[in-house]
């Protein structure tokens, strides 16, 4: 790789700025001041900058808590963005793994791996996802039934898959959901004649979200939990 890409990679840095502290002598590999940028980094090369190793780094895989009130892109004009409660080097080249939405918050994952992703967002996968429902009106055992056989959203041509319906109380509930429809949850207790007032996460896949990450804090997820998918 070159050597201002590589100090932009491991940085942030744009390459008009890797070339400037490439001028300023900043930079060395292999205890040799490099100053040109075209310069080809070799693999295990120590590259210091200011005597401050920079080491370019594998994969990112990372799950966050998400906030309300911010959204699943990169750029908006609008709102927030997920990537906005992230500290790292090049946010634009992350990607959420599906979406929540704007009012939606729990789990949600974030990686460069686009293969990976895939595997957990391609409807053949059915990968389930677990959410936690605050209602506005009471449910009755009815539901799980509904749920189970499938439900006629509207503008929908087909019926959701079966889903699965946990009621923790008359107006909480857990669903597993193994599609990815837009506004699913909400949608299917509108179809039941219902309303989310809340919306929360918990679960993709076998991963559960780390209950110790507070709203809009993230960690990297741990080579067993990469694993699961
Ligand atoms: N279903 C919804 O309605 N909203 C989400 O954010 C996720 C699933």
């Amino acid at each position: 790789m070159r050597l201002d890409r590589f100090i932009s990679e491991t940085t942030g840095l744009s390459r008009k700025e890797a070339s400037k502290i490439l001028q300023r002598a900043e930079v060395s590999i292999d205890g040799v001041v490099q100053k040109k940028g075209a310069f080809k980094v070799p693999e295990d090369a120590e590259v210091l900058w200011n005597n401050l190793p920079l080491k370019l780094q594998g994969p990112t895989y990372l799950m966050m808590n998400k906030p309300l009130g911010c959204v699943c892109a990169n750029d908006d004009g609008l709102h927030s963005t997920v990537f906005s409660y992230l500290d790292v080097p090049n946010p634009e080249k992350l990607h959420t793994v599906g979406r929540l939405d704007l009012d939606t918050s729990g789990l949600l994952l974030i990686t460069d791996d686009g293969q990976w992703s895939h595997r957990i967002t391609s409807p053949k996968q059915q990968c389930p996802k677990v959410y936690h429902a605050w209602l506005a009106d009471p449910l009755s055992s009815d539901a799980i039934s509904a749920f189970a056989e499938g439900l006629q959203l509207r503008g929908e041509s087909t019926l959701t898959a079966p889903a699965v319906l946990e009621i923790i109380n008359e107006r909480e509930a857990l669903v597993q959901v193994h599609e990815g429809r837009y506004h699913q949850v909400r949608r299917m207790f509108a179809a039941i004649g219902n309303k989310v007032e809340q919306l929360h996460r918990e679960q993709v896949g076998a991963l559960k979200l780390d209950t110790s990450l507070a709203p809009g804090e993230s960690r990297a997820l741990t080579a067993e939990e990469i694993a699961l998918f």
